[in-house]
């Protein structure tokens, strides 16, 4: 299968969806509405939506049913870069190739209209689409993941130890804790999701789930390279900020050579916990091999 074409297919399939789903950035309040629409088609990957679809896929379920909440968990991702890019937060100037939100709108906008699209993906998941066409408990089941994910012993847990350890020297258990939280929960709950909405025996969403843990965890350590060794143009966001910031990383703590291995690692062992399913699985195997090659 040709990779760089399934992304684009899915992603463009995101987009549409999003644009559809969301209020429109004519509506009152303008500059509230701009505000979320200039940081959520602003090019991003859409790798957590295209995951949770991927799965959809491989679990032979409703493709088009689950893309309101494929669409909310981009919508939980974007408003986590924009606060994440705040004054108070990483203090970035640049995201997805363009100023980040506070620069254009202002701090109180951009916070507000963080909390807006946070609080969208959950009208998103809930509206007449996903409650018509899938099984309530799943539907449930799934939500009540993803909010887990999201919250405090989720993303913003990590969130909130990846502040606190700026400039101190950290044990490896609080770098895998700030890993597995701020970034690998989104990416766990968009494979988990996946496979509970498409009603899956728990030993297969157990699978999904794993893989999805690890492809998180791989995600960010290729994250934490490309701040080191990564191309600004092709980033869309400044490189050496978290040197600069006394930001906790792997290739901080343990260096190039060992981060590339445990990014090999890491996906060898998401491989193997999707290793029994069919060939509908087969992009998330290609996903997992373009997670250590990726360059933006
Ligand atoms: C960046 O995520 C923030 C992390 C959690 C590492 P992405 O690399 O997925 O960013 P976009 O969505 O493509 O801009
Ligand atoms: C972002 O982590 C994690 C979340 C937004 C939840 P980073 O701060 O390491 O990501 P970048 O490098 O700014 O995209
Ligand atoms: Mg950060
Ligand atoms: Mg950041």
């Amino acid at each position: 299968m040709d990779l760089k074409k399934y992304l684009q297919f899915h992603k463009q399939n995101i987009e549409t969806a999003l644009r559809a789903l969301i209020p429109l950035s004519e509506h009152y309040p303008p500059q509230l509405h701009e505000a979320m629409h200039y940081s959520l088609f602003a090019g991003g990957k859409r790798i957590r939506p295209i995951l949770h679809l991927a799965t959809v896929e491989a679990c032979k379920g409703d493709y088009h049913a689950c893309m309101p909440f494929a669409c909310a968990i981009e919508l939980i991702h974007t408003y986590s870069l924009i606060h994440d890019d705040l004054p108070s937060m990483d203090d970035d100037e640049l995201r997805r190739g363009r100023p980040t939100n506070h620069i254009v709108f202002g701090e109180a906008v951009a916070l507000l209209a963080g909390d807006a699209l946070l609080t969208e993906a959950f009208r998103l998941v809930s509206n007449g689409r996903s409650r018509e066409a899938l099984d309530p408990t799943a539907l449930l089941m799934a939500i009540h993941e993803l909010s887990s994910a999201a919250g405090s012993q989720g993303m913003i847990g990590g969130q909130t130890i990846d502040i606190e350890s700026e400039g101190k020297e950290v044990e490896a258990e609080t770098l895998q804790y700030i890993h597995v939280h701020k970034t690998g929960a989104l990416i766990r709950a968009s494979t988990r999701t996946g496979a509970l909405l498409c009603d899956r025996p728990p030993e297969h969403v157990e699978r999904f789930t794993r893989y999805g843990e690890l492809l998180g965890l791989a995600f960010q350590v290729r994250d934490d390279l490309l701040n080191v060794e990564g191309d600004p143009e092709r980033l869309g966001k400044s490189v050496g900020t978290d040197a600069a910031r006394g930001k906790i990383t792997y290739p901080g703590l343990f260096g190039i050579d060992a981060s590339r291995k445990r990014l090999n690692q890491l996906v060898h062992e998401a491989l193997e916990a999707i290793e029994p399913f069919d060939e509908q699985a087969d992009p998330l195997r290609e996903i997992s091999q373009y997670m250590v090659a990726r360059d933006h």
